[in-house]
């Protein structure tokens, strides 16, 4: 696969200090379980846009089959895959565009289990000889993408390509690089735009850091 330039991925700083939740709508309900806005949603949709853009200038030319990884993906791929229909009816070159859903789940609060569960994923075979678009929310180690690509691997696609909203910087040599990111964050645990932490918070539209409060509360 090849290497992502830096000059593609938006990157966020580690001293980003984010937004006063007073100054953008939030659920009351989680006033007390996050520390700030980090990402608005209106700066993700803007990013969206342009993924958008890249993606269909470089897999544009066949049938893209876009598979969703469940649940932290589903806002960014109803987002992604509106600016793709967009720019498909609003040029001459369109492509056909299928959607397939999976689910993996690898994580019990904030902490990478390493034990990953493939959940879903029956129609898998009919990914065969197409160009499959993996769409996740967040690349973190890169253990679970790892872990799909393979997997996908054994039903012989002609192209696959990643893209994840969000990759997390981290001191290591990151084990993989998806083809399209959304934004470079810190290694801080995010939440919002349907990224949860034990099913909460996917209820935000904006992606926000959550609070020690936060965690406590709704830790399984
Ligand atoms: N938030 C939510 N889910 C995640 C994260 C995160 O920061 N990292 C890996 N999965
Ligand atoms: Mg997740």
């Amino acid at each position: 696969m090849e290497a992502v330039h830096e000059d593609c991925i938006v990157q966020i700083r580690d001293d980003e200090p984010g937004y006063n939740l007073n100054k953008f709508c939030i659920p009351n309900h989680y006033m007390e379980d996050l520390e700030y806005v980090f990402i608005p949603h209106g700066l993700i949709m803007d990013r969206t846009e342009r993924l958008a853009r890249e993606i269909l200038r470089d897999m544009g030319g066949h049938h893209i089959v876009a598979l969703c990884v469940l649940k932290g993906g589903y806002k960014f791929f109803a987002d992604l895959l509106d600016f793709i229909k967009a720019l498909n009816r609003n040029c001459d070159r369109s492509i056909p565009l299928t959607v397939d859903f999976i689910r993996l789940k690898s994580y019990c609060n904030d902490q990478a289990t390493g034990d990953i569960r493939v959940i879903g994923g029956d129609d898998l075979a009919s990914l065969a000889g197409k160009n499959v678009l993996i769409v996740e929310d967040i690349i973190d180690t890169g253990r679970t993408m790892q872990t799909l690509l393979n997997l996908l691997k054994q039903y012989k696609p002609n192209m696959v390509k990643v893209t994840s909203l969000l990759v997390k910087r981290r001191s290591q040599t990151p084990a993989y690089r998806p083809d399209y990111v959304g934004f470079e964050i810190p290694d801080k645990f995010v939440v919002g735009y349907a990224l949860d932490y034990n099913e909460y918070f996917r209820d935000l539209n904006h992606i926000c850091v959550i609070s020690e409060n936060g965690k406590e509360k709704y830790k399984k």
